[in-house]
């Protein structure tokens, strides 16, 4: 596999992990794969829950564990590429970006909405400055287009690549429920087609903008294939779940080894997305309509409307990740039934380097 080049950042193996909240990614998942040679990401949603007074302080609480984790990551690898997942949706957008500048973090990665002025503050001088990165995802060549030209005219700069996510993915999805199973939406049409959006940003800006590939990408063949579309590195999360490294408790890893195709399912959630999740009684009781009592000490997301929601988001994450499986759920990807063990992540890089080798060679034969 080539290189990832993001501007004057070189990333050895094209290979990103997907920030996974609530506390599913942290430092340790992170600095794992950023000790194999691809970006580590943490993600900064909810990061707080982890502290001990985060329902009394919970915006300090936020900054000061994404703080911790970033130190902890950079301990645990210190010449590996670390980078965080940041929502547009959450509250605190701008306090934990500005930790994440301060902690001199690699790369930004922004979800849950698109960056531009409104909604959020973006000090895309002090970022260019920092040498920060910046790469949002979206799940649309139409959403690619519309950041691209908002920055090009609004900042005289773009962003430094693009995730494109397809439907197939963990977690919150960038497509309505209907197109979630709809034969014609694939990711390799949606990877050509945004780098041909790009490609004249590229021209003007006189540099190599990454279009990376992320939804449904499990095997070395997977990453090889995408590639031949377009797409420079590949942004797995499911994958990287069942590992010994996940940040995440030991039943919420469970949950994915012993999960069936058929338990993985989708649901509304209340950011105001479908997400896809592995089915179990908490979820059997969200689908059937039965609330799930909500006390928000503080409005994590703003597009949570936390008075009619009919259960929390954050907190059924968080317990899921701290093992609480009948308070909570786990998101996951439409290949999180093809795990039955846990495995290291150097196993997971080992095993997909040499498929993709093997499927390179194969085609030349051929
Ligand atoms: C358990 C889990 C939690 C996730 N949490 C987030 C999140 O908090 N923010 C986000 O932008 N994406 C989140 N994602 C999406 C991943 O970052 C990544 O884009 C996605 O997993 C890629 O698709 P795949 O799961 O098929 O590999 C999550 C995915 C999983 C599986």
């Amino acid at each position: 596999m080539k290189p990832l080049k993001i501007g004057n950042l070189t990333v050895k193996v094209p290979i990103i992990q997907g920030g996974m909240g609530v506390a599913i990614s942290l430092s340790r998942l992170a600095s794992a794969v950023a000790n194999e040679g691809g970006i580590g990401v943490i993600s900064a949603v909810g990061i707080g829950m982890t502290e001990p007074d985060y329902i009394k302080n919970f915006r300090n609480a936020n900054k000061r564990a994404l703080r911790k984790e970033i130190k902890k990551a950079r301990e645990l690898s210190p010449h590996g590429v670390i980078g965080i997942n940041l929502m547009v949706a959450v509250s605190d957008f701008d306090d934990l970006l500005k930790v994440a500048i301060e902690e001199k973090i690699d790369v930004v990665f922004i979800s849950a909405g698109l960056p531009l002025k409104n909604p959020v503050n973006l000090p895309v001088e002090i970022l260019e400055d920092s040498g920060v990165k910046i790469i949002p995802k979206v799940s649309s060549v139409r959403a690619a287009n519309l950041i691209f030209n908002y920055w090009s005219n609004n900042y005289n700069r773009v962003p430094d690549g693009i995730v494109i996510e397809g439907p197939l993915s963990g977690g919150h999805q960038g497509f309505r429920k209907n197109d979630l199973i709809n034969p014609k939406i694939k990711l390799s049409d949606l990877i050509e087609e945004t780098v041909k959006v790009i490609k004249p940003f590229e021209e003007k800006y006189n540099k190599e903008i990454p279009v990376i590939a992320a939804g449904g990408i499990y095997t070395g063949e997977d990453i090889y294939k995408i590639m031949q579309s377009g797409a420079k590195a590949v942004k797995m999360g499911t994958r990287f779940v069942p590992t010994f490294e996940c940040d995440a408790d030991e039943e919420f890893k469970k949950s994915y080894i012993s999960a069936k195709k058929e338990d993985i399912t989708i649901i509304d959630s209340p950011v105001g997305l479908p997400a896809r999740v592995i089915k179990n009684n908490f979820v059997n009781d969200i689908l059937k309509g039965i609330e799930k009592p909500v006390k928000c000490p503080w409005k994590c997301l703003k597009t949570c409307n936390y008075k009619e929601v009919s259960f929390c988001i954050a907190q059924s994450l968080f317990n899921a990740a701290q093992g609480k499986m009948e308070e909570g759920f786990a998101f996951a990807g439409t290949n999180a039934y093809l795990t039955d063990k846990l495995q290291s992540v150097a196993d997971i890089f080992d095993e997909l380097i040499s498929e993709y080798n093997q499927k390179k060679l194969q085609l030349r034969i051929v």
